[in-house]
């Protein structure tokens, strides 16, 4: 029957590599994540995780070729909080279902936000960026990963909320929209922490705020939106991995288990703690728990992206 021939596939899987869909360019911080974890999950597994750079439309073009793969275990996508939560709220003609399309096979520790802005911006605080936006409504280009991306619902959530008129200029990834920030093409960008800590280092950009409840230890002296001009607010990108619908639970189970073995490995923890990285309590990393929390994110973005208005570009 069908659960032996799949349990017999499941005994020879993974023999050959395996494609990872990051559906942002390559250089942004989902492609920088994943690249990290499949690199490690590789290695349990004994086989290559190849990552397939598919951009477009904040995400949901990947999304949506990863929902039409082979269900052989072969293919899975790198979801994340927006093509996978928000998107269903803000694309009306949507080619897949975050929940029905997919099986969540693991989920990613989550990282926060930085606001930052160009070296040249006047602003020298978030208070003094707000204030500009007020007074100088078309004048603060916010770059993004596109309708859907992280770094758009941040920033629109953000400006809506501070009540200042931003231009969010779309990219195929964050890490070409916070190249521009850096030249000084663009204002600003809220992008993750694993990729933005560096260029603060660097001082090629200029931190602001972050969008975590309490200061991160690498950022002492940026403050968070909460104790500033936003009490209340924290937001963090989640992220997951995804198997197309059908895929034989006997190979998740294995790539599961590949992968809880590397949350626990402390090589592993140390790496996300210096790049402000959050890891989750062990039972929130499993494909039910997975699932959960998309159904839910689902359903808050729905309500988040109605009572802000938040819509497609
Ligand atoms: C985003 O949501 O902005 C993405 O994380 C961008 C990216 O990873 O390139």
């Amino acid at each position: 029957g069908l659960a032996s021939t799949s349990l017999a596939f499941a005994q020879t899987y993974p023999n050959k590599p395996i494609s990872w869909i990051v559906p942002f360019a390559a250089g942004g911080p989902t492609d920088a994540l994943a690249r990290g974890i499949a690199e490690r999950v590789s290695r349990e597994l004994g086989q290559p995780i190849i990552i397939d750079n598919a951009p477009g439309a904040g995400g949901t073009v990947g999304a949506a070729k990863a929902a039409r793969a082979t269900a052989d275990g072969y293919t899975m996508l790198v979801g994340h909080m927006g093509y996978m939560g928000a998107a269903p709220a803000l694309y009306k003609k949507l080619a897949y279902d975050p929940v029905k399309d997919f099986e969540p096979v693991f989920r990613f520790p989550d990282t926060p936000l930085v606001l930052m802005v160009r070296r040249e911006h006047p602003a020298k605080d978030i208070q003094g960026l707000i204030d500009f936006g007020r007074k100088n409504p078309d004048k603060l280009f916010i770059s993004n990963a596109g309708v859907g991306s992280s770094s758009h619902l941040i920033a629109a959530l953000v400006a809506n909320s501070a009540g200042m008129k931003v231009t969010l200029v779309p990219y195929k990834g964050a890490g070409p929209a916070l190249v521009d920030v850096i030249g000084g093409q663009v204002d600003g960008i809220f992008d993750q922490t694993n990729t933005a800590l560096p260029q603060i280092t660097e001082e090629k950009v200029r931190a602001l705020a972050v969008t975590s409840k309490v200061r991160l230890p690498q950022l002492k002296n940026v403050p968070t939106l909460n104790e500033t001009v936003l009490p209340g607010f924290e937001a963090s990108t989640w992220y997951g991995i995804y198997a197309p619908k059908g895929t034989p639970k006997p190979v998740l189970d294995k790539v599961q288990q590949a992968y809880l073995k590397v949350m626990t490995d402390k090589s592993f923890t140390d790496k996300m703690a210096a790049q402000a990285i959050q890891m989750l309590p062990a039972q929130e990393y499993t494909g039910s728990a997975l699932g959960k929390h998309t159904e839910a994110e689902v359903a808050r973005w729905r309500a988040v992206a109605a009572k802000a208005n938040i819509s497609l570009d």
